[in-house]
């Protein structure tokens, strides 16, 4: 399973980056607005910092408004891929942006019958949002394996991305469902490294050294 980092934050994405695991990152306009600076700006600097999938979403509620934005964000680089969101407007974007070549994933998805639409519809990339759906008392991550199943059954080459995960047990658990990205926030990121045993196992290994070294 790739690791993505979900975020616009350009230090966190430099900072996981230099750990050498990260294949992409996902943000959204929720994610941008932390930032405070404009869509554009941020995604041009995260484009100049990670070759991998990046994900910028677009607004427009209506066909011709998405696809007109997703041709702008997918010309700021060329390893830009465009969020549209599961409506039915959304799925006839994703199906003619998918004929043009630009990549989409389809967000806000919450269901297996919405990832199975989006499939068909040729999107690139589906994310189902696992902890808006455990928020309201639902299995989220019961619908990726789902998701997973489905596509594996038909040899679908649509890519699950295990979306809205927000602690380090929804990592295990996507990648155990079979999920081929999880797009992790940076502080989960950050406490999937965490161990208190490696910390004791350090400062014992550090304590001992100290009696041998100028042996
Ligand atoms: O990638 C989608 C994700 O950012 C949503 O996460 O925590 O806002 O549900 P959350």
């Amino acid at each position: 399973m790739k690791l993505f980092l979900d975020t616009a934050n350009v230090d966190h994405i430099r900072e996981i980056n230099e750990w050498g695991v990260l294949s992409g990152v996902t943000t959204n306009p929720s994610l941008v607005s932390k930032e405070g600076r404009s869509m554009r700006e941020c995604l041009e600097e995260i484009a100049g910092i990670v070759s991998g999938p990046i994900s910028a979403e677009a607004v427009s509620q209506d066909t011709e408004g998405m696809i007109r934005e997703a041709r702008e964000l997918a010309s700021i680089a060329e390893n830009i891929n465009v969020k549209i969101p599961m409506t039915p407007q959304g799925l006839a974007a994703v199906s003619r942006l998918s004929k043009e070549g630009i990549k989409t994933n389809m967000t806000l998805v919450f269901s297996a019958n919405q990832a199975l639409l989006a499939a068909a519809a040729g999107a690139t990339f589906v994310s189902p949002f696992v902890g808006r759906l455990d928020d309201i008392g639902n299995n989220g991550m019961a619908v990726v394996e789902e998701i997973v199943d489905i596509f594996d059954t038909y040899g679908l080459t649509t890519q699950v991305i295990a979306a809205s995960l927000r602690h380090p047990m929804h990592v295990v658990q996507a990648a155990r469902a079979g999920a081929h990205i999880a797009t992790v926030p940076y502080e989960v990121m950050v406490r999937m490294v965490q161990h208190p045993l490696t910390d004791i196992g350090i400062r014992k290994f550090l304590e001992d050294y100290e009696k041998i070294k100028d042996l």
